[in-house]
């Protein structure tokens, strides 16, 4: 099969689970080849090789698996990350707490941060290259998050500036610390999710509790617990009004919301007493 045949192929066979079938059969068929889109072009008559490899990743998209598992990377904010099945694929929403923990850290010249939950490593290894003079320990209660954080970390040599350590919201955190971030699980266990998440991406990343805010309420009591200064979490949409009313029972200095790019409640920044 040529690159044109490939191309044709695989677009018909995608027509159906994604929404651009041309675009990902293209940034499919690139990966297969390791060469870059352009290269389609200007190729078009050439064979493919091992062509049953590549329409294993065909078939395992139409499956509905996410492209960023079945290539192994993920864009996000400036970088690509390494991400895995067990991992969470970094969201574009994140992007914003990140740069509203960025103004946090500028203003009050932290130097110590935790992060609840690494994942890929995404919001850790953006906001240590954003600041080369800032201490991170990121948390996670799952191995491969871990693993994966690990090796994203390494490819960019933070590793003097990020502590992975293996523990429950921040039960093992026992220095001192200004800020802690965090992207939690915070779905609520009956909510119905598409296919291409709750069949792939991992349950520990996703369902924060029956109600979906519990692990939410559970880092704001632990960090107020902790005499911490500051908390960032992302949050759920319609997460606003109970989070109001916990806050206001456990007393902290002020609470500010922020929405995403569509306009839907995703997070907060408390300053406690
Ligand atoms: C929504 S994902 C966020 C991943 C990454 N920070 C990001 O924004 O892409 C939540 C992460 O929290 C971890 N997690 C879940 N419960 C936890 C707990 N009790 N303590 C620490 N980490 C937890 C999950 O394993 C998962 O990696």
């Amino acid at each position: 099969m040529t690159i044109k045949e490939a191309l044709r192929w695989a677009k018909e066979q995608l027509s159906e689970a994604c929404e651009r079938p041309q675009f990902e059969a293209e940034l499919l068929l690139s990966h297969h080849l390791k060469q870059d889109r352009m290269y389609l072009i200007t190729h078009e008559c050439d064979t493919v090789e091992d062509i049953e490899n590549f329409q294993s990743l065909i078939q395992r998209r139409v499956a509905n698996e996410p492209y960023e598992y079945i290539v192994g990377s993920a864009s996000f904010y400036d970088i690509h990350l390494e991400v895995e099945e067990g991992v969470l694929i970094p969201r574009p929403e994140t992007e914003i707490l990140i740069d509203l923990v960025a103004e946090i850290i500028e203003k009050e010249n932290i130097k110590n941060i935790v992060e609840i939950g690494v994942g890929s490593g995404a919001i850790s290894v953006v906001l240590a290259r954003k600041f080369p003079k800032l201490q991170i320990v990121a948390t996670d209660i799952c191995d491969t998050p871990l693993k994966v954080a690990g090796k994203n970390i390494d490819t960019f040599t933070l590793n003097k500036q990020i502590e992975l350590r293996k523990s429950n919201l921040i039960d093992e955190i026992s220095e001192e610390i200004e800020l802690v971030v965090s992207n939690p699980p915070y779905i609520a266990e009956d909510f119905l999710l598409k296919s291409n998440v709750v069949d792939y991406e991992p349950k520990e990343a996703l369902f924060g509790g029956r109600v979906g805010d519990e692990l939410l309420k559970q880092i704001i009591l632990d960090v107020k617990a902790r005499d911490i200064k500051y908390l960032a979490c992302e949050m759920g949409y319609d997460q606003k009004e109970p989070i109001t009313s916990f806050v206001n029972e456990v007393g902290v200095e002020s609470i500010k919301f922020y929405k995403d790019l569509a306009g839907f409640d995703r997070g907060f920044v408390i300053k406690f007493l």
